[in-house]
């Protein structure tokens, strides 16, 4: 009996899964088992006999039992821990953040423009991209006869036949938001306008559709000296350098006067821009004196205000500071380049968090 003990105490330590513990019990308890076998074999011995090995047996089954019941309790707790151990997951580990999409390098750069301007107390007006052509050329000074209107391009509408009124045009620029906004609020005003602009034309700097901003700042007492202070400052902030240069060549636009193009200071070195250094001179926008005729077509009285006015292309800009070499790719809705030219999203251009950091 004390073979059988060791034997079955032996194999049960040993044992490795339920399995193996469920044959070693048939192999002792079941009805041909061992001890089993045993204990038919109490009906052949004396009564003497059977008075101390019947107690006996019985012990040894218990014991044999209960040695089963605790291993399988013992592999069940091994098992367990192995699966907390590999199935671990630390749930205070921040969230993943992956958004899909970015923002736009033209989103981004009107932003960028909003918060320079914002700051310096300008204002957002906004217009209708279809307009009468009386608010595109009349209000800005360029009559029917005006050889700008030839030189825009423009889109007209269609009128039915029998209408002689002039066809709306789509907006060639975003000028005619100058004359709305001052219709809507008069003098003194400090505005910027961004939105889409449309000319007919395309090639790898130009497409039929883009993006400008118009500024105007309209009081009693402004001047050129003005004008060059915010677009210096505007053009530090916007290529996020300390110094710029900027040079007023004198130029002719029908709705200001004078007028001036502005070019910056700034090298090509290995094909990559440089603002602020160098020899080169790179012109990024118009400008001028609001013409009094345009302040007149607004309501405004030009004996009492004047003011200055520039219009900026939002890609041209952009192109220039992210280093985007087609402007047409800005529109084919092309993933990879809007994957490696887009913004994250959660990166709102502020002055003091950075523009494009
Ligand atoms: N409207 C002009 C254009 O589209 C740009 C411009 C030039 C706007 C001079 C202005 C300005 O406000 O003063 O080419």
């Amino acid at each position: 009996m004390d073979d059988l003990k060791s034997k079955y105490l032996g194999l049960i330590a040993e044992a490795t899964d339920e399995n193996s513990l469920e044959e070693l019990r048939v192999q002792a308890l079941g009805k041909k088992g061992e001890i089993s076998l045993q204990m038919r074999s109490l009906g052949q011995m004396t009564p003497e006999e059977r008075q101390t090995a019947g107690p006996a047996l019985n012990a040894l089954k218990d014991e044999i039992n209960s040695g089963l019941i605790a291993k399988k309790a013992a592999l069940a707790d091994a098992a367990l821990d192995e699966r907390l151990r590999t199935e671990w997951l630390d749930v205070t580990l921040p969230a993943r953040m992956r958004p899909k999409g970015t923002i736009h390098p033209i989103s981004q750069v009107t932003d960028e423009v909003t918060a320079i301007f914002a700051d310096m107390g300008f204002s957002v007006a906004e217009g209708p991209q279809i307009e009468s052509d009386w608010y595109n050329f009349d209000a800005l000074n360029i009559p029917g006869h005006h050889p700008a209107r030839a030189e825009m391009d423009t889109f007209y509408t269609h009128r039915a036949a029998g209408d002689n009124r002039p066809p709306h045009v789509l907006r060639t620029h975003t000028s005619p938001v100058q004359i709305r906004a001052l219709e809507a609020n008069g003098a003194p005003i400090r505005i910027i306008c961004p939105g889409r602009v449309y000319r007919a034309d395309y090639d790898q700097t130009h497409t039929p559709m883009f993006h400008q901003v118009e500024g105007l700042a309209i009081d009693t007492d402004i001047s050129m000296a003005n004008l060059k202070w915010c677009l210096e400052e505007f053009v530090k902030a916007f290529f996020e350098v300390d110094n710029v240069e900027l040079r007023f060549r004198a130029s002719h636009f029908p709705f200001t006067e004078p007028s001036a193009e502005v070019d910056i200071r700034c090298s090509w070195e290995g094909g990559v821009l440089k603002v602020g250094e160098g020899d080169d001179w790179l012109e990024i926008l118009g400008s001028g004196m609001v013409h009094p005729k345009v302040l007149q077509a607004a309501g405004v009285d030009p004996s009492i205000y004047q003011g200055f006015a520039f219009g900026v292309g939002i890609d041209r800009i952009a192109m220039l500071k992210y280093g985007i070499p087609d402007l047409r790719a800005f529109f084919d809705s092309d993933l990879r380049w809007l994957r490696h030219y887009g913004f994250r999203s959660l990166d709102v251009p502020t002055l003091d968090s950075g523009l494009s950091a």
